[in-house]
C-alpha cells in the first residue's frame, strides 16, 4: 500500500500523519512547535516522532510503501524548501527545513510548501475543489493564510511566496500584525483577531451585558466567542460581523485580481458557520464590481477538521509524483 507522510507546522503544534492515496489518515501524532527557536532540537524531536509513527504503521500492515514527506508551514517556500521570517513561528531568519529533513529520511519526495498552499492542494485532491481550475483557499488560524489556484495550478510566483493575502492592509494605521506592519487583514481576521475584536467591543460598550465579560484576555478565544454568539450574545455576534465585513471586503479585491470560481474558508473560526460566512459574503458582494456580482461562492472547506492540515500536506507528495 502506497502512503505519504503529511506534516503541518503550526504556531502551537506540529501535527503529522501517515495518509493513504484516498486521503485517509492511518495514524497521526503531534509535538509542540517550540516557543523559542531551537531548530536542531525541533528537527530531532520531529524526526523521532515521525520515525516512531512509521514503525507503528508498518506493524499494522506489512506492505506499506512510503513515497515521501509533504510539509506545510507558514512562510514555507516551495522552491527553496526554506521557512523564511515567519511572523507566527519562533524560528528566526531562514530555516533550511527540507535540507534538514533530508538528512534524516531517505525518501523519493521531501517537499515543503506554505501551510495554506497545502490546504489548497488538499481541497483540490480530496475536497470541494475537485475539478475546479480557479479557486482560492483562505485559512483562518493563528494567522490568515491563502493558497491561490489559477488554471489548475498553485500560484507560487517568481520567488515562491505568492499568496500572502493576510498581509493586505485593511485598516490604515490599524492593529499591529505579527509581521510588524499595522492594519493587516490577519490582525483582524484570524483566531486571535476575533478575540481582540470581541475585547475591543467589550471595552467600547462597557461590557454590554455580554457573557464574555467573565473572561480575562488570556482566557478568551474565538471558540468561546462563537459559543456565546450561539446563545445570542450581542457582542459576540458583532465580533463575527465585523470580522466578516473586513474579510469580505478584502476578498472582493481578491476576486478582482483573480476571478476565482469559489473561495474556500478553512480553520477553527469557520466552525462559527453563518456568523462568519454570512457577513463575509454580504460584504464581498457589496464591494464587487457588477461583472462579478453573485458569481463567486464562499464555501466551507470539505476537508475533515482535525486531520485536514496533515491531509493537505500529504497531498503535496502525490502532486509531486503526478507532475
Ligand atoms: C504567514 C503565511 C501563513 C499564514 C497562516 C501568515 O502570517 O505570512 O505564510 O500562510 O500566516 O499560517
Ligand atoms: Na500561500
Amino acid at each position: 500500500k502506497k502512503v505519504a507522510i503529511g506534516i503541518d507546522i503550526g504556531g502551537t503544534n506540529t501535527v503529522f500523519g501517515v495518509v493513504d492515496e484516498m486521503g485517509q489518515v492511518l495514524v497521526k501524532n503531534d509535538i509542540p512547535t517550540p516557543k523559542h527557536g531551537d531548530v536542531d532540537r525541533y528537527i530531532t524531536d520531529l524526526s523521532a516522532g515521525v520515525q516512531e509513527m512509521i514503525e507503528s504503521v508498518k506493524q499494522l500492515s506489512s506492505d506499506i510503501e512510503i513515497l515521501g514527506i509533504g510539509i506545510g508551514a507558514p512562510n514555507g517556500n516551495y522552491y527553496s524548501g526554506t521557512i523564511e521570517y515567519a511572523p507566527n513561528l519562533s524560528f528566526k531568519g531562514v530555516v533550511p527545513l527540507v535540507e534538514l529533513v533530508k538528512k534524516r529520511f531517505d525518501l523519493p519526495v521531501i517537499a515543503l510548501t506554505n501551510d495554506a498552499n497545502a490546504a489548497a492542494i488538499g481541497e483540490m485532491v480530496y475536497g470541494g475543489a475537485k475539478g475546479m481550475k480557479n479557486f482560492v483557499m483562505i485559512t483562518l488560524g493563528t494567522g490568515l493564510g491563502s493558497g491561490i489556484v489559477v488554471n489548475g495550478d498553485l500560484v507560487y510566483g517568481h520567488d515562491g511566496f505568492a499568496g500572502e493575502i493576510g498581509h493586505t492592509i485593511v485598516v490604515p494605521n490599524g492593529r499591529s500584525c505579527g509581521c510588524g506592519t499595522p492594519g493587516h487583514l490577519e490582525a483582524y481576521c484570524s483566531a486571535p483577531g476575533i478575540k481582540r475584536t470581541a475585547f475591543e467591543l467589550l471595552a467600547h460598550y462597557n461590557g454590554g451585558d455580554s457573557e464574555l465579560t467573565k473572561y480575562t484576555f488570556d482566557e478568551l478565544n474565538s471558540k468561546i466567542v462563537f459559543e456565546a454568539a450561539e446563545r445570542g450574545d450581542k457582542i459576540a455576534i458583532e465580533a463575527f460581523q465585523r470580522t466578516g465585513k473586513l474579510l469580505g471586503r478584502a476578498l472582493a479585491d481578491t476576486v478582482h485580481h483573480l476571478s476565482p470560481e469559489a473561495i474556500f474558508l478553512f480553520g477553527g473560526p469557520t466552525a462559527a458557520g453563518d456568523y462568519i460566512f454570512k457577513p463575509t459574503k454580504e460584504s464581498m458582494e457589496e464591494y464587487l464590481l457588477p461583472i462579478f456580482a453573485n458569481k463567486v461562492r464562499i464555501l466551507p472547506s470539505e476537508l475533515k477538521s482535525g486531520s485536514a492540515a496533515i491531509v493537505g500536506a500529504s497531498a503535496l507528495v502525490w502532486n509531486e509524483i503526478n507532475k
